[in-house]
């Protein structure tokens, strides 16, 4: 069999309707639009009304997508739909997606915090790339306000709800999916995890009267984790794909903090303006983010047939997946072939890198004491 690609082909979104600023939420809970501003970068972000549910906000999307790429639903061999925010326990949020949009194919959902559609995306290249399937759905949703405790100022502030949906399709063409990483290190569950509703604490009136069934966060063990992960997981999948950052047109990163952001940007020497945001508008959609950004940035023209694309998205488990796609049918940058000026190029930048990462990893744990004494003083 020759090799086939996986690339993106179609790609859609919704976001509810209901607007909320940061103003709005100061009325809710002790907060301020200057330190929410200031502390993420948000200055508002969508949340559900009664009409919206994880399943029809995912059709939404997903109707988009497939009028993007030019199919219908009876195209699809399989849907994936990554939430964390499913509209029942039982059944799969993916399979009521397969009803409502009319298709007759596999659907299945999955979790990994705010990285699970870059884990389906992951997935969806896999089944292509082995000749099982040839058109994925893969859904990015999240109606996370529904665990979010609006008395809780140092959570309620941050998040937001979203639908995104890309298609993804089998090419002989090079391009697509190029390099990807998935990672998991659950030895941080409990920095970001709802205490109540599963197995080992179902819910209870103690839930309820305790708040349990809300979401609880280590803000600072998150922010660490996440300034560690996004540049370090962005520079290996870059260099898996034989490119190097300087390669990359558009870095579409996890939307959860401009400082994270920004101190990724800093952190690979690659412009700030290069690194996609989006999230003054929406928040943290968690599985809606990357996707949500990935169908902006095409929309506002950031993006054309050919651009090399590196995501990276982070959060509860915690979890990390990072990928690196071309899009459309364009050629691969000249860094893969073996004697070139790019090849050289790229084994300086890899080998310095790696000095320059050794050496941030030792200061870490300083910018934490620096950082902590500044925000006492
Ligand atoms: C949550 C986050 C913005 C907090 O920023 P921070 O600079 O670390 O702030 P701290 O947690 O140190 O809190 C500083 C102070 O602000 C207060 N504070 C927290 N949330 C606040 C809010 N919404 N409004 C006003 N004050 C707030 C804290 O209570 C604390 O007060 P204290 O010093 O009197 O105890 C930051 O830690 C973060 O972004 N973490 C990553 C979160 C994330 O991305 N999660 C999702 C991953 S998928």
């Amino acid at each position: 069999m020759s090799q086939r690609y996986a690339k993106i082909t179609g790609w859609g979104k919704y976001v509810p309707e209901r607007v909320v600023t940061n103003d709005d939420l100061a009325r809710m809970v002790d907060t301020s639009d200057e330190w929410i501003r200031t502390r993420t970068g948000i200055r508002e972000r969508r949340l559900r009304t009664e009409n919206d549910t994880t399943s029809s906000m995912s059709v939404a999307a997903a109707q988009q997508a497939l009028a993007v790429a030019g199919l219908t639903p009876g195209d699809l061999d399989l849907i994936i739909v990554a939430t964390s925010s499913p509209d029942y326990l039982l059944p799969s949020v993916a399979s009521q997606v397969q009803d409502m949009l009319g298709a007759r194919c596999g659907a299945f959902a999955l979790v990994a915090g705010c990285s699970g559609w870059v884990y389906g995306l992951v997935t969806a290249s896999q089944y292509i790339q082995s000749g099982a399937y040839n058109r994925i759905l893969v859904v990015g949703v999240e109606i996370i306000s529904f665990a979010l405790d609006f008395t809780d100022r140092t959570t309620c502030v941050l998040f937001g709800d979203a639908a995104a949906a890309t298609v993804v399709e089998a090419s002989d063409e090079p391009g697509g999916m190029l390099s990807f990483e998935l990672g998991s290190d659950g030895s941080g569950a409990m920095a970001l995890y709802v205490p109540d509703g599963g197995v080992v604490s179902p819910i209870s009136q103690r839930t309820v009267d305790e708040r349990r069934q809300y979401l609880r966060m280590n803000g600072q063990e998150v922010f660490k984790f996440a300034v560690r992960t996004l540049s370090s997981s962005l520079k290996r999948t870059i260099y898996d794909a034989g490119l190097t950052p300087d390669d990359i047109d558009l870095f579409i990163p996890h939307q959860a903090n401009a400082r994270i952001i920004e101190s990724a940007a800093r952190q690979m020497r690659v412009p700030l303006d290069k690194f996609y945001m989006n999230l003054e508008r929406y928040g943290n959609t968690s599985a809606a983010s990357v996707p949500l950004a990935l169908v902006e940035a095409v929309e506002e023209g950031r993006l054309k047939d050919g651009d090399l694309v590196a995501m990276c998205a982070f959060g509860a488990g915690l979890t990390w997946g990072t990928a690196v796609i071309q899009m459309g049918t364009g050629e691969i940058s000249p860094a893969h072939s073996l004697f070139s000026l790019g090849r050289a190029r790229y084994l300086a930048r890899r080998t310095s890198d790696a000095v320059l990462d050794s050496a941030q990893s030792a200061l870490l744990p300083l910018y934490t004491f620096w950082y902590g004494r500044r925000k006492k003083s």
